[in-house]
Formats: structure tokens, sequence, C-alpha cells
């Protein structure tokens, strides 16, 4: 951080160079914050206002004065006011000309003008250097600081002396400085703060798809079958017993996806002999939304454990479901050893694949997967995914057991929902598989040290 020697209080005028100078033009909620912000740090502040007289509060050491004043006073000048308002600044062009002027705009809505903000700002004084900055902060974030160390600030703009001085602000505010250009790319930096969590759409409507679909199916083969057949009212299952079917197997089929669009990669590349042709659009989207996918599959997983630590409480319903068919079959249901194994193998998969899955969800933090080596990071997010996704699935295949083989499994002659799930997970391990095969391995990473089937020799 550059100090330049400057006091750290920025109202003391003892002997030393005096604290620069920085012009903002609004009062609003943002000035003000950035206004105190850059007080704090040792910056002097002087506020450009229609009415510097009654203009309401300002953070206490900062000057208000007119706006052409305040601009003549300083080299750079926030423009913390709405783009509707722009138009008086036309008339300062004179005040401006020469000026670093920073646009920290935001629309309500995308594509609501023709061009973006700091374009039209630099439109209508062509001869100050606009640059785009701090939009995506809020007034909160610029009053308190960066909370974390990745707290950024994107910017852009076609003068790099502008971009500098810009960058010093930010960077002596704590911020750290992300230059994504030149100024055609301040719509996408205003498109910014409008967004809500873009990559995580898709991966939420495929949750929403599957958990919405699995909750029929199990609805009709659970609750509608029992009262067709049976005329059993079994419907209280719904609360817990369904959701700790449908969790899992959203859980599971979501980890599967996560694993899936890198095998079918590496099937393109084998196919096409090199990996200098760009995938499918749609692969690279599911490519780049493969965290998320497993977040919110971590997410289903846990919710699958927490109603599974239910179970011996609720204990009651498959022990009086056991004991009402003792007493009307008059029979006695032995302790069977092979029974137990399945029921122990199948809990201990259970737990080895959730204990991996926390490790991978763990391991996609920024902030560990920032302290590991790529061969390191690579290692948990293919190697132990895959032995993840091995362990649920192989979970799964023990709970059906030789259920598989039963036709009363089969109601309404098709299968439960866990078999379903099956299919996603068995395709992905299958495909892996093959692609572990010595001679096919081999080829994958040949092509990816850059070789071509078809290279000219
Ligand atoms: C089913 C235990 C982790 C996938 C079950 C059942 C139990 C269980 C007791 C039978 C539920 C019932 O009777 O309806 C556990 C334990 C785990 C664990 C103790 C770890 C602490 C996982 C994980 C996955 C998974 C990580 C994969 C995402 C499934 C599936 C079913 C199932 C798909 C079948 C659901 C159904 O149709 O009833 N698990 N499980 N489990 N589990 Fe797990």
């Amino acid at each position: 951080v550059k100090t330049d020697g400057l006091p750290l209080n920025p109202l003391r005028t003892a002997a030393g160079p005096e604290p620069e100078l920085l012009c903002i033009f609004g009062t609003g909620d943002l000035g003000r914050s950035l206004g105190q912000r850059l007080l704090q740090t040792g910056y002097r502040v002087v506020y450009g206002s229609r009415r510097p007289h009654s203009c309401g509060p300002v953070p206490q050491g900062a000057q208000v004065l007119s706006h052409a004043a305040a601009a003549q006073s300083a080299k750079l000048v926030f423009i913390c006011v709405h783009r509707e308002h722009y138009d008086f600044l036309e008339a300062l062009a004179p005040q401006l000309k020469g000026k670093v002027l920073v646009d920290v705009s935001n629309n309500l809505k995308k594509n609501l003008y023709p061009e973006a903000n700091a374009e039209y700002l630099q439109r209508l004084i062509p001869g100050a250097f606009v640059v785009k900055a701090f939009n995506t902060l809020s007034a909160w974030a610029l009053q308190n600081g960066p909370s974390d160390a990745n707290r950024q600030v994107f910017l852009c703009g076609d003068s790099a002396e502008a971009k500098q001085q810009v960058s010093d602000v930010a960077t002596r505010l704590s911020f750290s400085v992300v230059d994504r250009g030149s100024l055609s790319a301040a719509r996408e930096l205003e498109d910014f703060p409008l967004q809500l969590f873009p990559e995580w759409r898709l991966p939420l409507w495929i949750a929403t798809g599957l958990t919405a679909s699995f909750f029929f199916y199990a609805v009709i083969v659970d609750i509608v079958y029992s009262y067709v057949t049976y005329k059993k009212d079994t419907s209280f299952r719904i609360m817990v017993s369904l959701a700790n079917k449908v969790f899992p197997i959203v859980s599971l089929i979501m980890l599967s996806l996560c694993y899936l669009p890198g095998v079918l990669a590496s099937f393109f590349q084998l196919y096409r002999g090199t990996k200098y042709r760009r995938f499918p659009d749609w692969l690279d989207r599911w490519m780049l939304c493969r965290k998320q996918l497993g977040l919110l599959a971590l997410g289903f997983a846990s919710l699958h454990v927490l109603y599974t630590l239910l179970i011996p409480i609720r204990y009651f319903v498959p022990l009086f479901t056991l004991c009402h068919y003792q007493i009307r079959e008059n029979k006695t249901v032995d302790f069977e050893t092979s029974t137990a194994w399945y029921t122990d193998s199948y809990y201990s998969m259970g737990i080895l694949g959730f204990g991996l899955y926390v490790i991978l969800g763990i391991s996609s933090l920024p902030s560990v997967s920032n302290a590991l080596s790529w061969r390191e990071f690579n290692f948990i997010q293919s190697k132990l995914g895959y032995l993840t996704l091995f362990f649920c699935t192989f979970h799964t295949y023990l709970f059906g057991w030789n259920r598989f083989l039963r036709s009363s499994t089969y109601k309404f002659w098709v299968p439960p929902p866990y078999m379903l799930c099956l299919v996603v997970p068995t395709v992905v391990l299958l495909l892996k598989l093959l692609l572990l095969l010595p001679c096919v391995d081999r080829t994958v990473t040949r092509i990816r040290q850059g070789w071509e089937r078809n290279e000219p020799e």
C-alpha cells in the first residue's frame, strides 16, 4: 500500500505534503459512505452539490462546494448520481476537462439504455477520462471496507493513467483491483450487480426438477399403491420416509452429473483425436457449474443423513409393523446374520461416501482450494470424487440387495425410485472404468499432452 508519507489523520496540518483531495458529486448513501471511507483512509474530500449550503449531512471533515468549484479543486471526481441526472454535467465540461471521472452508477434493469452509463458519461464529457469502478460494491461495503481478502473492485476505462489513479485509491481503501480492460466492458460491469446467483441457476433448476419428479413418482408407487391395493392410508410417510427417499436420490444423481461432463469430454477428445477443438457450448456450460452441482448434492446428502438420524427415534413404525405381522401370522421372525451383514454394509458405505463427500465440499471452498496445489486439488476432486460416487452408488445397490429380484418390489410394474436413480451413476462409473483401461488411458493422456491423431507429419 502506497502511503507517500501522508499523515494518517486527514485533518492534521503538520509539516509534510497535504493529503490528496478527491471530489464526490452526490451526497446520497453511496456518496456519503465513500466520502467517509476516503476520509478515514487519509484523503481530503470535497463534495460537489447543487445547493452547497443545504445539501443534508456529509461526513465530518468533508467540505461542500458548488459542482463547478468542487470539480476544479480535484483531479479525480467520483460521480455518485443516477444516470438520469447526468445532464447537468454537460454544462461543467470546461471544469471537468482532463479530470478522471469515476462512474459508480448502476441500473435497475439490464438493457435499460442503449449504451452503458460510463460510455454515456464519456460522450457527455469527451475531454474527461472516464473510469467505471466501485459499482459492484454496496454503500455498506464501501463504508466498512473489505470484510475479507477477496473483496474486489472491478474497473475499466480507456486511459491507462486514469485507471492507475483509480486503482491506487481502491488499493489504499484495501480493495483488490481487477482491471477488465477498456470502457467497452462497462456494460458488463454494470450488469454484475443485477445478476442473481447466475452460476447457481442451472444446478438449482436441475435440483428442483429432480426433487419434484421423484417426489411425485414416490407418492404414486408408495402412497397411492398402498391405498389402491390394500386400502391403507400411508400418507404419513410423506414427511419423513418419502423425504428420506427423495433427498438421497437427488443427491446421488446430482453427484453423478458432476462427473458425467468430464467423462463425456474425454470421449469427445478421444473421438476427435485432439484437445485443440472447442467442446460444444452445452458441455462447456455444464462443466462450469460442476462445483455448484456438487455443493447442492452435498446439501441433499446432508439432509438424508439428518433424516436417517431420526430412524432410531421413530423405530416404532417398522417395529410395530413387524410385531403386528408376527402376531397376525403367529410366527417368529428370527435374527438373520445375512440381513445384518447387508444392513451394516450399506450403512457403512453410506457413512464412507458421506465422509468423502464432505471432504470434496470443503476442498472446493476458495480459501481451502487456494492452499492446495493443482495436483492436490485434482487428486481430491477427481480421484476421491469418483471414490465418493462409487461408495454412494454401492450404498444404494446394497440397500436394494435382493429386492432387485423380488417381483413385489415393482409396484404398478415399475421400479422403485432408488433403482431408477442408479442409472446415471452406474453409467458414469462404467464409462470411467472404460477410460481407465490402459490403452484408452494412454491415448487420452497423450491427447491432453498435445498429441493429435491427424497431425501432419
Ligand atoms: C437409503 C443411511 C449416506 C444415498 C438409506 C437408508 C439408510 C441410509 C438407513 C434407508 C432409508 C430407508 O429405510 O428408507 C445412510 C447413512 C449415511 C448415508 C447412515 C451416511 C452417514 C448416503 C449418501 C448417499 C446416500 C452420501 C448418496 C448421495 C442413499 C439412497 C438411498 C439411501 C439413494 C435409497 C433411498 C430410498 O429409496 O429409500 N441410506 N446413508 N446415502 N441412501 Fe443413504
